[in-house]
């Protein structure tokens, strides 16, 4: 099936690229891995006109608003990221007619018509950067409460409304976890995903995006980890630090959405060009102003 993945992307021009949670397999044809905010840099410096993207539906549709001309496939449509949907239009133009002076910022797991409707859009990776940046001191940012939180925590200088939308992943991990695993590991540095709860990000020794924790981990001197975020994101730190130590904090959390996509329907979607991703050329041009100025704080 590997051999056969390859030789119809040569034939085709087309190149696979994997968000870090995706399942091994995926992850080891990739051409390209990496976090929401660095694969909508490489979709749009991308010289082909077909993209296989293996993530989940927000992350497709951002590489289709960046490169309209580019064909983007889904393997399988319908995986989707929950918390984007836990804020819609109607909630959104409610909350700017209450606001009329402040600035809608989403994170990047929104909903195509949710970024059209947005002034900036952000990642986990550029979070803080984007809200201190930008220059407005009123901010609307949805939908995740806890990367608004986390926000809000770094950039004082700002008012900031934050949307109660959340990751049902990353809510799941506890205190009580946290206090166990570091128990079980003492010496650990403690990395989490930002969409965790407050109380873990408070006690966490760095806040990071999933290519924020790679990073981390090979420049860190220490040698054990504790990890809070999808379980995907351990298999790529294992594999490019073998001589380092990766341990979920709890139990493993996995994404269903993200592990909706196997390598068998990599291959058919190559085979037969299909899902291919339709947006409203009235969307994709709205939208794609708000994620292209977020572009300058990568
Ligand atoms: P990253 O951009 O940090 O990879 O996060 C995406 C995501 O969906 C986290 O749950
Ligand atoms: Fe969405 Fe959470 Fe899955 Fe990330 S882990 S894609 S935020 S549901």
């Amino acid at each position: 099936m590997i051999d056969r993945i390859r030789r119809l992307k040569e034939q085709k021009n087309a190149v696979i690229l994997a968000h870090n949670y995706q399942v091994p397999e995926i992850q080891d044809i990739a051409d390209f891995l990496g976090d929401s905010l660095e694969l909508s840099k490489v979709s749009q410096e991308l010289k082909v006109s077909l993209i296989v993207f293996c993530g989940v539906r927000f992350m497709a549709e951002t590489a289709k608003i960046l490169s309209p001309e580019k064909r983007v496939l889904s393997p399988v449509p319908d995986a989707a990221c929950p918390l984007a949907d836990k804020i819609n239009t109607r909630q959104l133009l409610d909350l700017k007619n209450k606001y009329p002076d402040a600035w809608v910022v989403s994170y990047v797991n929104s909903t195509a018509e949710i970024k059209a409707l947005s002034d900036i859009c952000c990642t986990s990776a550029n979070a803080v950067n984007v809200v201190r940046n930008i220059p407005v001191k009123q901010i609307i940012f949805v939908p995740d409460k806890n990367l608004g939180w986390w926000v809000k925590k770094n950039v004082f200088q700002k008012e900031i409304i934050i949307w109660e939308g959340f990751c049902y992943v990353h809510e799941e991990f506890s205190l009580e976890d946290l206090r166990k695993s570091k128990e079980a590991c003492p010496g650990a540095e403690v990395m989490v995903h930002p969409e965790c709860r407050a109380e873990i990000l408070e006690c966490a020794d760095y806040v990071v995006s999933t290519s924020g924790m790679l990073k981390r981990a090979k420049e860190s001197p220490v040698k054990k980890f504790i990890i809070g975020t999808e379980e995907g994101m351990i298999y790529r730190l294992k594999k490019e630090n073998p001589r380092k130590e990766f341990y979920s904090l709890g139990c493993p959390k996995v994404c269903k959405d993200m592990k909706k996509i196997s390598l068998k329907d990599v291959l058919t979607s190559l085979e037969e060009e299909k899902f291919e991703l339709e947006l409203e050329a009235g969307v994709i041009a709205k939208a794609k102003k708000a994620i292209g100025k977020m572009m300058k704080y990568v």
